[in-house]
């Protein structure tokens, strides 16, 4: 192999590592948000409503974490069927065994693009980044 071609697949290697480890949707960027407008104001420390606590730290409070309605977790990392947040947001957390209304509590869905980038981040691990 000249030194061009080596260059070459060095350079090749070096994208492919870079795709791998490109991390999904953030969660600090872009889940954050969406809880802050829609679902903080119920459910900040103190008082939080459905016993579920989103602020100060809506990471800890969410992923691997029990549901209370459900024998789910609240967001099981990789597994969309398996988080009770999901089935919360779409409507679906009656078939699953949960308990009371979808969220937002007693107003529309969210945003059906807001309700895929919560899903795509938990089918990419539910990451802290
Ligand atoms: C207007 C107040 C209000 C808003 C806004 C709200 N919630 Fe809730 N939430 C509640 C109440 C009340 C309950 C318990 C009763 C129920 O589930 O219907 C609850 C329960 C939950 C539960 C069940 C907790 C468990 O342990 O199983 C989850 C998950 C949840 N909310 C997530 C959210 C998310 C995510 C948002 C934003 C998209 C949101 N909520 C917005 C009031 C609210």
């Amino acid at each position: 192999m000249n030194s061009r071609k080596f260059l070459l697949a060095g350079v090749l290697l070096m994208m492919a590592g870079c795709e791998s480890s490109q991390p999904g949707p953030g969660f600090e960027q872009l889940i954050v948000p969406i809880l802050n407008r829609h679902c903080v104001m119920c459910h900040m420390v103190d008082g939080a409503q459905g016993e579920l606590s989103l602020h100060p730290q809506p990471y800890a409070a969410l992923v691997g974490k029990a549901s209370t309605q459900s024998d789910l977790l609240l967001v099981a990392p990789g597994d969309v069927e398996g988080s009770y947040l999901y089935h919360k947001l779409v409507g679906s957390h009656l078939r699953v065994g949960g308990e009371g209304d979808s969220m937002p509590y007693q107003r529309d869905l969210l945003q059906s693009n807001d309700i895929d980038v919560i899903e795509q981040w938990i089918v990419q691990g539910a990451r802290d980044n």
